[in-house]
């Protein structure tokens, strides 16, 4: 018998949602492993339950390594045709019945301006390097940029051994350009293990950029990693002291990310 891990979510639209995020997944990056969908109850998935641990900083690089491969992969089969402030529907071109399982993903910018402008707006984000003004800009940018995805690459959103890592939780899932989730991950797991040598980043930016720029795509510059940094601390400080979230970002990021925001014409590397 398989084991079952049950997810159970309190409205039924997010439930599909989820298992449409999980349809893309399967499809864009058909060589990563994440669990089988079981069965599918009214308000709830079982799915295939799978071993690991989640993200350690020791993990970073397997980490940075597969978001790397994931987003290639998808930006070169799929998302090269998606403009990152525009929903994007992908259809799924191997389905011969008459069931319709196209999916469409949410932009970038929409789904979280007004997040980002309201928490701004709280004054309950500590030490923001970013200004609303400044967000906008930094959203209108992101429209021409080429096409990744956002999966919420947190440290508990991955299962890892000594031989895979499994990417689990399909509940969000948007476009975001190259650089964002994998910001993601290195803000949260400094969240909750504490501050990262700077090297360490270094070394997980670089093995991340080496596969869109194997494949010619630019990557992700150091203003820009730092700048969904700053994303991510004001949309995680919400979580701060729970989730194991036990550090906020602005008390442990590296103050080159401050000097590079703040020196908006410079690129420093770090
Ligand atoms: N298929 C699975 N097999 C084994 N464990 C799982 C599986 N799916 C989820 N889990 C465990 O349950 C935890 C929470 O699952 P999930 O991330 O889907 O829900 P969540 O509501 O987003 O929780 P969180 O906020 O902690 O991320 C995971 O971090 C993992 O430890
Ligand atoms: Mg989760």
């Amino acid at each position: 018998m398989m084991r079952i891990f049950t997810k159970t979510f309190t409205e039924p639209h997010t439930q599909q949602r989820s298992l449409a995020h999980h349809r893309w997944i399967a499809r864009a990056n058909p060589d990563v492993r994440i669990p089988q969908v079981v069965h599918i109850h009214p308000t709830a998935i079982d799915f295939e339950h799978l071993d690991g641990h989640h993200g350690t900083p020791d993990d970073l690089l397997t980490l940075a390594d597969l978001l790397g491969h994931q987003h290639t992969t998808a930006h070169t089969h799929d998302l090269h045709a998606a403009r990152l402030n525009t929903p994007h529907t992908s259809a799924d071109l191997t389905s011969h019945d008459h069931t319709n399982n196209d999916v469409t993903i949410a932009d970038f910018a929409d789904s979280r301006r007004e997040r980002l402008h309201r928490l701004l707006a709280t004054g309950t984000v500590p030490a923001p390097l970013l200004t609303p003004g400044a967000i906008d800009d930094w959203l209108e940018q992101a429209a021409t940029m080429p096409a990744a995805f956002y999966k919420d690459a947190n440290p508990r959103n991955f299962l890892i051994t000594d031989t895979t890592v499994a990417v689990i939780d399909f509940d969000s899932l948007t476009l975001a350009p190259f650089g964002y989730d994998l910001a993601k991950i290195i803000v949260t797991i400094a969240m909750t293990a504490g501050p990262l040598p700077e090297d360490t980043i270094r070394r997980t930016v670089a093995a991340y950029n080496r596969h869109p720029e194997q494949r010619g795509l630019p990557g992700c510059s150091w203003r820009e990693f730092a700048a969904w940094c700053e994303f991510h601390h004001i949309l995680t400080t919400p979580h701060h002291g729970t989730n194991g979230y036990r550090y906020s970002w602005h008390a442990i990021r590296p103050t080159w990310t401050t000097d590079i925001l703040r020196n908006s014409d410079k690129e420093s590397a770090p």
